[in-house]
């Protein structure tokens, strides 16, 4: 048994890379759909069962919970699978089996509050306001998960979610560095004229950005704090494990990394990233 880390492709090797070192002796199996990715400019009910597909294999595969390492499938797929198709699921394989998302934890890192905590609709907001820039794909964006929960949540964080079409996509080829630098420039520079100056903290809201941190940190003001998800997602799964004995998470520190595409070495960014050349095989 084991814990399932899923992502539209390589992003997710984000959160997995950190669960790795925090659930070291826990089995581990990564799974790309790049046979499909990226997620961010599909319709949502393709992101829907796309997500359930790449979750039964994970569930074949002897996951026993499923990290969705996917703001794009998270924020479109996650409460449709765990209401119309996990408990059937749960049923037809007779052992305990979850998905979970990677938006709670980084919305409760945000907001510094827990998922539990709402704020009074009525209370006055708080003059003195920061402004929460969220980098993600266009589904995401569209969705409005993040300004619908934090605003739920936080009565002095306004939110501007920054939609960056294609980046997740050249992050998925490996493209050099100079061309994603400048990408993420351009969407730095977009959030700033959209919202009169720089935000005061950021989100990557898509697990690809992650891999290119270093770029966002280097465009956005000096000193900017930003949310990493892995860090915030590990911290949340260490908490829902100790919660939840009855996941048996397996013992034997195995890892698999699964693909749907096309099976061999990942592009050099991600070997750069990973500190080693990693290979995925046939899913
Ligand atoms: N890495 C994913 C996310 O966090 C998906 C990006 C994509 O496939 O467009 O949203």
């Amino acid at each position: 048994m084991a814990i399932g880390v899923f992502d539209s492709g390589v992003g997710g090797l984000t959160v997995h890379r950190e669960l790795t070192t925090r659930f070291a002796a826990c089995d581990l199996v990564y799974l790309a759909d790049q046979a499909h990715a990226p997620y961010g400019g599909r319709g949502g009910e393709d992101i829907v069962q796309l997500t359930r597909a790449g979750c039964a294999r994970l569930f074949d595969a002897g996951a026993s919970v499923v990290v969705l390492a996917c703001n794009t499938a998270s924020a479109i797929a996650l409460r449709r699978l765990q209401q119309t198709w996990l408990p059937e699921e749960r049923a037809r394989r007779s052992r305990p089996i979850n998905v979970l998302g990677i938006i709670v934890p980084t919305i409760e890192a945000a907001t510094g509050q827990p998922w539990s905590h709402e704020i009074d609709p009525l209370a006055e907001r708080k003059s003195a306001i920061d402004v929460l820039g969220v980098f993600c794909t266009a589904a995401t964006a569209m969705s409005r998960v993040y300004e619908i929960e934090i605003d739920k949540r936080s009565e002095d964080l306004a939110v501007f979610s920054e939609a960056c079409p294609g980046l997740a996509g050249l992050i998925e080829l490996g493209a050099p560095e100079e061309e994603l630098r400048v990408v993420v420039r351009d969407h730095v520079d977009a959030l700033r004229r959209r919202i009169g100056r720089h935000p005061d903290r950021a989100v990557l809201g898509c697990t690809h950005y992650e891999i290119i941190s270093d770029l966002f940190a280097e465009a956005l003001p000096p000193g900017t704090p930003v949310i990493h998800q892995p860090q915030a997602v590990a911290d949340a799964l260490a908490r829902y494990f100790a919660r939840h004995p009855e996941y048996d998470l397996g013992q034997s520190g195995r890892r698999d990394f699964l693909t749907t595409g096309q099976p061999g070495p990942q592009s050099a960014l991600i070997a750069r990233f990973w500190g080693a050349p990693l290979t995925f095989t046939a899913a």
